[in-house]
């Protein structure tokens, strides 16, 4: 029988990257308790955690950070140590069309759960720990050279960095103003098991598979700087431990990529895994119009995290895309539960008019 010694939420944690936290942190640590807190959007899936759920220091609760409420009487009923959050709207197509979810979630349900936290902690805050997961997107577009900092202005663009943008300030503020014991990081594009088949990599090898258009936006000149989700959430494990209150880290794997090409070498992973002629699945690529206010390139430069608290991703990109090709090729009921219903209308309605 193991103690609990420490009780943590996990906000988001069935949707792609919280899942895989979530895992991690259930394994690797049997004395602490894990509640996911997730509202189930269509980007939230609990067969992501089908492996861990019967776990006994896995707790799953279905609420909204928006009502807080039921935030505040969660903080009430489990005395948490500790706060991960990565509850969010996280498309920035969908931030396009309809930002004023990204507001509510992604602005009014940080606010909620800081509020919360700070309720809950003001008898002390001694060893308490709220962990705000961010984007390398706050920092807005570089051009062709530099990297982003954590000393780099914010400019966010579009309406899903900028909610963003404005959760970070306040998490800052709350640490600033009420000494709330805050850490963020701030992560370039993840790829990886789980993503949702909205963002570039998934939507691409789902549509390969099935010989439908590869959607380009513009002329496929756009750069992202690519990280397995699992490095992700190492990195997530070594800044919750052992980032400095107050801080922010960079998290990234020095890996930047033009969509075009990213998109060119799954084709080619891809006609070898499904056993069709070289160059067959790249003929499926198609440009198409370009996303509103496309930022042109992110590059994040992850040496503090690595100097000061020892990080580096596990895995080369290859291989990382190679695993990633195999998850979804092994896993095609996944696939086809996620892309049943309201998918193929979201679907429609974003690619019909490019
Ligand atoms: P995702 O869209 O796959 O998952 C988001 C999860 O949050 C889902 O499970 C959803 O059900 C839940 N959620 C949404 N609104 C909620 C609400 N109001 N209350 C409770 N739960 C709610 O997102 P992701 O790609 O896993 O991103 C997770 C976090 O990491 C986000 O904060 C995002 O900004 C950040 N991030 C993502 C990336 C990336 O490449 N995906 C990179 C850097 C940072
Ligand atoms: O940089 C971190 C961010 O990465 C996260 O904060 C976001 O939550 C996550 O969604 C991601 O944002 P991007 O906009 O970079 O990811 P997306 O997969 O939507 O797009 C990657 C690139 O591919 C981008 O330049 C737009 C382009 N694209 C995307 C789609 C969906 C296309 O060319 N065609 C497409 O159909």
């Amino acid at each position: 029988m193991i103690s609990i010694m420490k009780n943590i939420l996990i906000t988001g944690g069935a949707g792609f990257i919280g899942s895989h936290v979530v895992r991690l942190f259930v394994s690797k640590y049997p004395n602490y308790r894990i509640i996911n807190l997730d509202a189930l959007t269509y980007a939230g899936n609990l067969e992501n955690l089908r492996d861990i759920e019967h776990q006994s220091n896995y707790e799953f609760v279905k609420g909204d950070i928006t009502n807080a409420t039921f935030v505040n009487e969660l903080f009430g009923k489990y005395q948490l140590d500790g706060v991960i959050h990565l509850a969010a709207e996280s498309h920035v197509d969908r931030s396009i069309e309809s930002p004023m979810d990204f507001i509510m979630t992604n602005v009014i349900g940080t606010v909620n759960l800081l509020n919360a936290a700070r309720t809950s902690w003001d008898q002390g805050e001694e060893g308490k720990r709220f962990y705000h997961i961010s984007t390398d997107e706050v920092y807005g577009s570089l051009d062709d050279g530099g990297f982003f900092l954590e000393t780099t202005s914010y400019d966010p663009q579009s309406p899903y960095s900028a909610s963003k943008a404005s959760s970070d300030h306040l998490v800052r503020a709350y640490h600033n103003t009420y000494k709330l014991p805050v850490v963020i990081s701030n992560c370039s594009n993840n790829y990886g098991p789980n993503q949702f088949p909205e963002k570039l990599l998934p939507l691409c090898i789902n549509n390969i598979r099935h010989s439908r258009p590869l959607p380009i936006y513009g002329k496929g000149e756009n750069v992202r700087d690519w990280l397995y989700v699992e490095d992700h959430a190492t990195a997530i494990d070594v800044i919750y431990h052992k980032g400095k209150l107050g801080d922010t880290y960079n998290i990234g794997g020095f890996n930047e990529w033009q969509n075009i090409d990213i998109v060119r070498l799954l084709c080619e992973v891809m006609d070898q895994k499904l056993g069709r002629p070289l160059g067959e699945s790249a003929k499926l690529i198609t440009f198409v119009k370009d996303r509103a206010g496309h930022d042109l390139r992110y590059a994040i430069d992850a040496s503090k995290l690595s100097n000061e608290l020892g990080w580096k991703p596990s895995l080369q990109f290859e291989e990382g895309l190679d695993r990633t090709v195999d998850w979804y090729l092994a896993n095609n009921s996944w696939m086809e539960h996620v892309t049943s219903g309201a998918y193929k209308n979201y679907y429609d309605q974003q690619y019909s008019e490019r």
